[in-house]
């Protein structure tokens, strides 16, 4: 049996990484590791292998960055010789990157299976590049598996067959808590110079909120203020750097004092240690919506939507859009009082990637 895993940006390895693992127990199974080069910097890509004891990609595209066609298509060309010469039985993508969408088209144009990790998510935003790459992946996939049961409702109702559909539950939590003892020996808040439970970590990335400069600015201002009560830890992602330095907000690179303290990307460990000790994390990114749900820390979502409701309604999120009075409103609210919230959400139980190996092996022996 030969298996393809694909990776490409930073979200990606969390996820994949379990089911690698898991499948190294099977000796049936012969596994290839792609990375496309999506993410390249050190702390967007190499440090995530380290840390989660991932084999070396067999093949690296060495894609990097570009628009949303340039960066497709050259994962496209450069992807379409690795299947034509390895012809595995069957691809894994990931999430909703755009390598996840890039390997999905150019696999199925040559009959290979692929099986879409994260299946069914939905924004019902069509501006979001990630909800195009979610759709166009899913109506390719065989083998949708299944974070959530409204993402099965969510591809039932654009026609996919339900034969199809496995929900398994999220790899991305089967890392969280195979690394959450290790990453409480991370220093990183003595490197930082911030105490248990008082300070907020932020992460902003979505190019809705970043690249819009009136969106960004309403954010960073209700930042500044919400940074008057308690320091604001913020390790920048690189599409947010530029803009911050364009802009000139006022944040300092000391955290000796309350206000935005910047930071390059910090490694998962040290992620999840600032995570575990945050009295509110504010982001827009996906994966951490579900991360502080698990480690039950209030989490302000800045976006108007989420293609993660369950982590609003079983876990920690509440999602406040874009508006600064709204923001500062909530995290004030939540900073006076911390909600207590014992978060249980159906199957993230550190047990995903055992179910979708049984999954894969199942449907192998029914072809
Ligand atoms: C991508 C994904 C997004 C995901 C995020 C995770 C798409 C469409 N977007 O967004 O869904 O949430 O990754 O972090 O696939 N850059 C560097 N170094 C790097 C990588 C990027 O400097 O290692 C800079 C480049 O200027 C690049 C920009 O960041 O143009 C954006 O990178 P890109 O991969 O296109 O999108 P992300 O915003 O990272
Ligand atoms: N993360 C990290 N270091 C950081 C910021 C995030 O290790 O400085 C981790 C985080 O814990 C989660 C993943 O990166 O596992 C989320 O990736 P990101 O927010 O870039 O993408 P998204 O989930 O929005 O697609």
């Amino acid at each position: 049996m030969k298996i393809m895993h694909v990776v490409g940006a930073r979200p990606n390895f969390m996820k994949v990484s379990p089911i690698i693992r898991e499948m190294a127990e099977h000796q049936e199974i012969e596994q290839t590791l792609v990375h496309t080069g999506q993410h390249y910097d050190e702390k967007m890509s190499q440090i995530f292998f380290d840390e989660l004891g991932m084999c070396k990609p067999d093949i690296d595209l060495e894609v990097g960055s570009g628009s949303h066609a340039q960066q497709t298509a050259r994962i496209m060309s450069a992807f379409e010789p690795v299947l034509v010469q390895d012809r595995p039985d069957l691809l894994i993508v990931p999430g909703d990157v755009n390598s996840t969408l890039a390997c999905s088209l150019t696999a199925s144009k040559l009959h290979i299976p692929i099986a879409h990790l994260e299946a069914g998510l939905r924004s019902f935003d069509r501006t979001m590049p990630e909800e195009i790459n979610r759709l166009m992946t899913d109506v390719l996939s065989d083998i949708l598996l299944t974070t959530s049961p409204e993402a099965e409702d969510n591809l039932v109702n654009e026609g996919i067959d339900r034969k199809k559909i496995f929900f398994v539950g999220n790899t991305m939590i089967d890392t969280l808590l195979r690394l959450k003892k290790q990453a409480t020996t991370s220093d990183v808040l003595r490197k930082c110079g911030i105490t248990d439970g008082v300070y907020a970590l932020v992460t902003l990335h979505r190019p809705s909120n970043v690249d819009d400069e009136t969106v960004f600015r309403g954010i960073m201002n209700a930042l500044e203020t919400i940074g008057g009560d308690i320091p604001i830890i913020f390790p920048v992602h690189p599409r947010t750097r530029g803009h911050i330095t364009k802009l000139g907000f006022h944040t300092s690179n000391t955290t000796d004092e309350k206000g935005i303290h910047l930071l390059q990307p910090v490694g998962y460990l040290d992620f999840m240690q600032l995570m575990m000790h945050a009295a509110i994390v504010m982001t827009d990114s996906g994966g951490i919506q579900e991360e502080t749900s698990i480690l039950n820390i209030p989490c302000i979502t800045i976006r108007e939507n989420t293609e993660r409701p369950i982590t609003v309604s079983k876990g920690t999120n509440q999602l406040v859009g874009t508006d600064p009075q709204r923001i500062i409103t909530a995290a004030q609210k939540i900073l006076k009082q911390a909600p207590q919230k014992n978060t249980q959400i159906d199957l993230w139980d550190g047990k995903a990637a055992g179910r979708i190996v049984s999954v894969i092996l199942q449907w192998f022996k029914a072809l």
